[in-house]
């Protein structure tokens, strides 16, 4: 399979798109040079604070300012009582408000972690001290935070363009007629994102105009919100996100306390610095819901799919409009005949449900997942021939055919290099001295997606280049893919690119989210970067003093930012003396892609196969993830390195979510109470083995032309239902709700309990 894609006969032989090129941020990250939206170069800032609601319905009562306002250093107190009107606003796909709701501006509690008041002092200390004082007494109120007795229930049509309700043949009596059957629940629950870099914004209103240093995963989308919040024009709002550490989707959409740091710097007149605590990011921007899959399998004794019904009920946010989606790859994945997929949702006084990595398809690739390998039990079969079994080259919920589709050999290549044909089929077949051993293996799927993007790419009269776009680099790579596919297209050095993201001045990006910003932002960055090239060596083979005065364009190459005469290399000259023979200062080019009628012609998704190995040892209760591999086709690599980072850290996020994530409510009140990295479990190092990861590699040319497709969120799923499925292996026992913590194992009544 070839990794090149066609190449015009002026750029550069060598290509850097491909290669493991080191981070081009990574200096600056290391060395502390990298400013955070908290570490925004501000003076004279304010710090505020936020208290939040401890009932999760009901109203306040009384609010005692006193003692607050007595600590030294507090300038403001901004509550429902004194905050500037706001307009609540329906979130839309432009302006993305996650809730529908605007902060201080009723006394009414609608969940437990509500933002209630501001606290706003000169130092950090202070105004924390005066959070802590503030005297807020409630009249309790009902409230549903639970999915057991809700009565609100919503049937959703639609979710960001996928169909909630899908019915395809009659799912109901293929699957009556099957030769073999499956009927499982599974559940998922509650999971927060746990960034790095807790979420942050410095706000200062200069002149009318609103300039924020925000932690946010789509710049653009916050100016339109923070425009609408303060009813000013988008051009008077400036959002800066030039690094982000790690969002995940909690900083996809735009959340209640960048209004409040807004409020507090307009009601001061000064600029305001607001970073959440670690412990109020649980309620604060959102969480993974919680969700029950019910699946029917039904199949012909050799494991063909003959029908499968999936039944979801989530939850959502009344103040919200999000939810888990998890039936999303059911239509799509496997050749199913018969089929079916509902979505219900329970509305809770809860805090807003949000995108977490592969919303819908995480917890859905576990249900299935798992649900095939209970499947290939039943038959008596290995469970990667049945799944081998199942594949399809039409998408089945479009029909459309995908532009590229390479699970066949994700399976082969992974089955090979993990030694699956040494498994033995036998539960609790496998050991090594006193562990026994499972082996398990799950599909991955994510939908490659695009939007329209804009990158602009200057050269000036010095030689610099400079690439400039609205989009945002979470930890991904993007800067270092964008320098990389310009250096190709001018025929440059990637590391002497300068790459600027992350500022809603910028030409148009869309959300960091979705996988989309390499597939919407990299052709882009490519198209501006050819037509500067061009012109380079129209002016470089047109002007009367240049060396290659008289060539025709072809008959000219640019390598190391040198354009030569290809048969007279010493016919040559810089960049740089180009600009200046132009005599404009510097070159300019806009680049702009979007997808086409392609989209109409052709399902465009990645695959991939999750292969786990777990050891438990039964007198200690202790299961372990020993091996792990993924194998992915996500199309074009575009830097091996990143790439293979993005799907570790996707695989490292499924062990937590197998094993270990879990948000507990507490039901008696609606709240959290694992808002902690204590009682809130990530996979730390010695949870995480050694961890392998492969591509397939086919350039997907039918999306763009650079052929990749994203990389950011594929990688978690199917991770949880290899594991599951590698923990039935080695264990015997079916654990069908996550995460599958040690007394799930355990025998005789709890095991019995657990099995369902
Ligand atoms: Mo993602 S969950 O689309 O940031």
């Amino acid at each position: 399979m070839s990794t090149t894609i066609e190449r015009p006969a002026t750029a550069a032989p060598v290509t850097h798109v491909g290669r493991p090129l080191d981070r081009i941020d990574g200096h600056a990250k290391v060395t502390g040079a990298a400013r955070y939206a908290a570490d925004a170069p501000v003076g004279d800032v304010l710090y505020a604070v936020i208290v939040q609601s401890t009932v999760a319905g009901g109203r306040i009562a009384e609010i005692d300012e006193t003692a607050t306002r007595a600590v030294s250093g507090v300038v403001e107190v901004l509550t429902y009582r004194n905050a500037p009107k706001i307009p609540a606003f329906p979130f839309d796909f432009t302006v993305p408000f996650a809730e529908q709701l605007a902060p201080l501006q009723s006394d009414e509690i609608h969940y437990d972690g509500q933002h209630v008041a501001l606290v706003i002092a000169e130092t950090f200390e202070a105004a924390r001290e005066g959070a802590v004082l503030l005297r807020i007494t409630y009249a309790p109120g009902p409230f549903q935070a639970t999915l057991e007795g809700a009565h609100e229930t919503e049937l959703p049509d639609n979710f960001f363009g996928n169909a909630m309700q899908v019915r395809r043949a009659d799912p109901e009596a293929a699957f009556a007629a099957s030769e073999i059957t499956v009927d499982a629940t599974y559940s998922t629950p509650v999971e927060n994102h746990n960034p790095l870099e807790p979420s942050a914004t410095v706000a200062q209103w200069r002149d009318g105009e609103l300039i924020v240093h925000d932690a946010s995963q789509w710049v653009l989308g916050s100016r339109a919100a923070y425009a609408k919040a303060f009813s000013v024009d988008e051009t008077q709002v400036r959002v800066l996100a030039p690094y982000i550490g790690g969002g995940f989707g909690c900083k996809g959409f735009f959340w209640a306390h960048q209004t409040l740091a807004a409020m507090a710097a307009k009601v001061t007149g000064r600029a305001v610095k607001l970073v959440l605590s670690r412990e109020q990011m649980f309620t604060s921007v959102g969480h993974r819901s919680s969700t029950r899959q019910r699946l029917r399998l039904g199949a012909s004794r050799d494991g063909t799919l003959r029908a499968v019904l999936h039944d979801v009920q989530g939850e959502s946010a009344r103040v919200g409009a999000f939810f888990e989606p998890a039936g999303v790859v059911t239509p799509m994945l496997f050749a199913v005949p018969a089929l079916s997929v509902s979505h219900r949702v329970a509305k809770l006084d809860i805090p807003s449900t949000t995108a977490m990595r592969a919303p819908g398809e995480t917890p859905g690739t576990y249900a299935l997942g798992c649900a095939m390998d209970e499947l290939a039990y039943a038959c008596g079969l290995d469970p990667l021939e049945v799944l081998r079994r199942n594949e399809t080259e039409t998408d089945g919920e479009s029909g459309l055919p995908f532009s590229s589709r390479n699970l066949l050999a994700c399976y082969e290549r992974g089955a090979e290099a993990f030694d699956w044909s040494a498994r033995t089929h036998a539960p609790r077949s496998m050991r090594d001295g006193g562990e026994l051993i499972g082996w398990g293996v799950a599909a991955a799927t994510y939908p490659a997606m695009r939007s329209r993007g804009e990158a602009r790419v200057t050269i000036d009269a010095a030689g610099t280049i400079d690439v400039a776009s609205a989009t945002h680099d979470l930890g991904t790579g993007m800067y270092t893919i964008l320098a990389q596919i310009a250096a190709d297209a001018l025929g440059a050095d990637p590391r002497a690119i300068r790459v600027r993201i992350g500022d809603s001045a910028f030409p148009l990006a869309p959300v960091a989210g979705g996988s989309m910003s390499s597939a919407s932002i990299g052709p882009a960055v490519h198209a501006a970067a050819e037509r500067i090239r061009r012109e380079v060596i129209s002016i470089a083979t047109s002007a009367g003093a240049s060396p290659l005065h008289g060539l025709r364009a072809d008959e000219v190459h640019v390598v190391d930012g040198i354009l030569r005469a290809k048969d007279d290399p010493a016919r040559a000259i810089a960049y740089a003396d180009v600009v200046r023979l132009g005599g404009s200062g510097a070159l300019e080019a806009l680049g702009v892609a979007e997808p086409g009628k392609e989209q109409e012609e052709y399902s465009f998704h990645s695959f991939g196969a999750q292969f786990v190995e777990v050891r438990y040892d039964e007198e200690l209760a202790r299961l372990r993830v020993s091996r792990a591999l993924g194998v992915f086709d996500c199309g074009r690599v575009l830097n091996a390195k990143t790439a293979r980072s993005q799907m570790i850290g996707g695989i490292v996020w499924g062990i937590g979510m197998a094993l270990l994530e879990e948000t507990v409510r507490d039901d008696r009140y609606g709240a959290v109470v694992t808002n902690n990295l204590a009682d809130y479990h990530v996979p730390v190092n010695a949870d995480v083995p050694a961890i392998d990861v492969l591509f397939v590699e086919e350039p997907d040319l039918k999306f763009t032309a650079l052929g990749a497709r994203g990389m950011g969120e594929i990688g978690i799923t199917g991770v949880a239902a290899a594991i599951a499925n590698a923990v039935y292996h080695a264990t015997g026992v079916r654990v069908r709700d996550l995460p599958i913590v040690p007394e799930k194992l355990l025998g005789g009544a709890a095991q019995a309990a657990w099995r369902k």
